[in-house]
């Protein structure tokens, strides 16, 4: 027996305690990646490009079965995301089902489509939180990196979550495309009643990788950008949340990607591939599990996939001798193939890798930059 604390002594056959350490780590949030359908065509998405084997998604039974091994791994965030997850009709039987095994659930979405009816039915059920993503602060360039006219959808979507007292979290993604406009853009924010604004420079996996070229900022514009969000936190600071996430390619620092792989998160596909991170399905060698043909626990703890990367064990040099390995976890296994083939090697943009090179060509932008491709799922 276990204690409720998950640390327990287990009373064996002769009275003689047995000192009993449940696995190590526990998840404590999870992304459900619900569909990849979405009535947007972000530039920047970091959906897969390639969507052979997504069509076929997870019944809404299958995914109340993952809401319940979730809860019993020890998850307590609930992320649901996609694509467009209001694009989901048993999406209020998934947050009312959340709320009952008392999952905190925060809703990922472009706000649109919202049918009457359908935040305050979302909130009746539970609903803890809504991050509602932003394009631009200008009309135009919105509607160019979204493919649509979403601005006045997007506001009445905020209107109705605020009426709902539902807390807001406005995410805008920065890149070259909008990045000079930040202070508008949290003008934009306060205007629709956020309580937490989240401005985060663009991660290039999926589609964004594919227009890598084209969304990159140039170095002066991310000093721009940033001196843009001194200013916000100095105009909006006591009254709003603000997160303002760098560049990592301009950094030479690497992140923590997801918190270390296998280690505090984990993600479902639309399809029910469960995966460390939401672009680790490209990886070479990666065995991608299925919950629907494996327990969300047996995948966590024993697969190959999440033992792959956890902890540090793999970790070449420069990184395993290094005082950040434990602070950086070595930065992102995705980008690191991305950008030099091995998945396992240090991320490149760490200044110490010896792939950093390759940082230093992206950034001087010197190649071709093909034309912008929007984000589709046919
Ligand atoms: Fe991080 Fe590795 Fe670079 Fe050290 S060498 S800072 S652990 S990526
Ligand atoms: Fe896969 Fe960073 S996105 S490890």
């Amino acid at each position: 027996l276990v204690t409720a604390g998950g640390r327990g002594v287990l009373a064996g056959p002769a009275a003689q305690p047995v000192a009993v350490t449940p696995p190590d780590p526990v998840p404590v949030g999870m992304l459900a990646e619900l569909t990849y359908r979405c009535p947007l065509q972000c530039f920047y998405c970091s959906n897969p490009v390639q969507t052979a084997g997504y069509r076929d998604e997870l019944s809404p039974a299958q995914w109340l079965g993952v809401l319940d091994q979730a809860a019993a791994l020890g998850v307590l965030q609930l992320h649901l995301s996609g694509g467009e997850p209001l694009l989901r009709r048993d999406l209020v039987d998934l947050v009312a089902h959340a709320g009952a095994l008392g999952l905190y659930t925060n809703l990922i979405t472009s706000g649109i489509p919202l049918a009457e009816g359908r935040m305050e039915a979302l909130a009746e059920a539970g609903l803890s939180h809504v991050q509602l993503s932003v394009q631009d602060s200008d009309p135009a360039s919105a509607r160019h990196i979204a493919g649509l006219d979403a601005i006045e959808r997007k506001r009445a979507a905020a209107a109705r979550v605020r009426a709902c007292g539902l807390p807001l979290t406005v995410n805008v993604v920065l890149h070259a495309l909008n990045a000079d406009r930040v202070l508008d853009i949290a003008a934009q924010a306060v205007a629709l009643g956020a309580s937490r604004l989240e401005l985060a420079h663009t991660q290039f996996y999926g589609w964004g990788l594919r227009n890598r070229a084209a969304l990159m900022p140039g170095a002066a514009q991310v000093e721009r950008a940033a001196a843009q969000a001194v200013e916000v936190r100095r105009r909006w600071g006591d009254t709003l949340e603000i997160v303002y996430v760098q560049p990592d390619l301009h950094t030479r620092t690497p992140k923590p990607c997801m918190q270390g792989w296998g280690s505090r998160q984990l993600v479902v596909a639309p399809n029910g591939d469960v995966l460390p991170c939401l672009a680790a399905a490209q990886l070479p060698g990666m065995t991608v599990e299925n919950v629907t043909t494996r327990s969300l626990a047996d995948i966590w703890y024993r697969s190959t996939s999440f033992n792959r990367f956890r902890g540090t064990h793999w970790m070449p040099e420069p990184c395993q001798s290094c005082a950040m390995r434990d602070i950086d976890l070595g930065g992102c296994r995705c980008q690191a193939y991305q950008l030099t083939g091995d998945p396992a090697a240090t991320d490149p943009v760490c200044s110490l890798s010896p792939d950093h090179d390759t940082i230093v060509d992206i950034l001087a932008g010197t190649g071709p930059v093909p034309p912008l491709q929007p984000r589709r799922f046919p």
